[in-house]
């Protein structure tokens, strides 16, 4: 009997194609291999399709990237960031007729979408930091976060604490996207909440994570091992109900499926929303799968809940 093939999509044309790689090959070696066979495919900074079943002529197009996934039971697109979790991989699969682990198109794309999600998480009650969307300049009114409205892994994101600052950030921030956020600083530890749909025991959040660093949690800290994850991180039991309400509103009030990392910030007048990420980092060292592993639920048996949750 043939194992269930699972396409193991990675890479992406954007700043986190490294980080990506390094998901969808943690992915790869972690599928039960008594069940799963992993197929690898990876997509070049240039947009080109790679892996061993792309034959070496046809190797570079999407349409023969397409045959290779019509070969398989289902897809597991680890692509972080835009042309990737923002719904497009979804959508490709979606009109290839092939399941897919993750959020549809239209969660990936909101919850891409800094502002948006803003917009939709404000509408169900649930706080985010103040912010304005700018295309070119902004006016210095006091210390503020800067980032892209679309990206991730801390690419592009500045805490501006002085006037001539402002600008160079917001420029940094522009060469990733055509519209950024000028945020208020926000002070309070950052808790991150993952959101499941289990095929077994239904949606349910994992235990709560705190990422405590050494001041803004950029790209360097991110990957050079000095942010330390506590989890489950220390909550009082009515703090962590709420956190676990709100995650669970906007994952469902952006429509998102199967999976999504829910991170707030726990400031001392309550908890405000950063960011919801549809395909988080999902290597052994992840944030995500470090929750679940606390909750008694291995990395392995993770990725078996969400290709069989794709597949139902
Ligand atoms: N408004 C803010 N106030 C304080 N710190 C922030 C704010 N926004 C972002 N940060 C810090 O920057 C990091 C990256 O920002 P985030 O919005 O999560 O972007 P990304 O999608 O790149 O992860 C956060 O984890 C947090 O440490
Ligand atoms: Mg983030």
């Amino acid at each position: 009997m043939r194992g269930i093939r699972v396409a193991v999509i990675g890479g992406g044309q954007n700043c986190e194609h490294d980080v990506s790689v390094a998901s969808a090959a943690s992915v790869r070696q972690a599928l039960d291999p008594s069940k799963y066979e992993a197929v690898a495919l990876t997509i070049g900074r240039d947009g080109r399709w790679h892996g061993p079943e792309l034959g070496a002529l046809a190797s570079g197009s999407l349409a023969a990237a397409l045959d290779v996934l019509a070969t398989c039971d289902v897809v597991f697109p680890l692509v972080h960031g835009p042309q990737g979790e923002d719904g497009t991989l979804a959508g490709l699969c979606e009109l290839a007729g092939v399941p897919y682990v993750g959020s549809p198109l239209r969660a990936g794309a909101l919850a891409m979408d800094k502002w948006a999600t803003k917009l939709v998480a404000e509408a169900v009650g649930v706080r985010t930091a103040k912010g304005a969307l700018v295309t070119s300049t902004a006016d210095f009114t006091g210390p503020v976060v800067v980032k892209p409205v679309a990206a991730g892994s801390s690419f592009g994101v500045t805490l501006v604490r002085r006037e001539e600052d402002l600008e160079p950030a917001v420029r940094q921030a522009l060469e990733l996207d055509d519209r950024v956020l000028v945020e208020e600083v926000l002070n309070g530890r950052e808790i991150d909440i993952a959101v499941l749909d289990d095929p077994d025991e239904g949606r349910r959040t994992g235990p709560p994570l705190e990422i405590q660093v050494p001041g803004l949690f950029d790209t360097t800290v991110k990957y050079d091992g000095s942010a330390r994850f506590v989890v489950p991180a220390p909550l009082a039991g009515t703090e962590l109900k709420a956190l676990e309400d709100s995650a669970l509103k906007v994952y469902e009030a952006l429509g998102c499926r199967g999976l999504a990392r829910v991170d707030f910030f726990l400031t001392d007048d309550g908890f405000v929303l950063n960011e919801v990420n549809t395909m988080p980092g999902m290597t052994a060292e992840s944030q995500v799968p470090k929750m679940f592993a606390a909750a008694g639920l291995s990395y392995p048996d993770l990725l078996d809940k969400l290709v069989r949750g794709a597949m139902r």
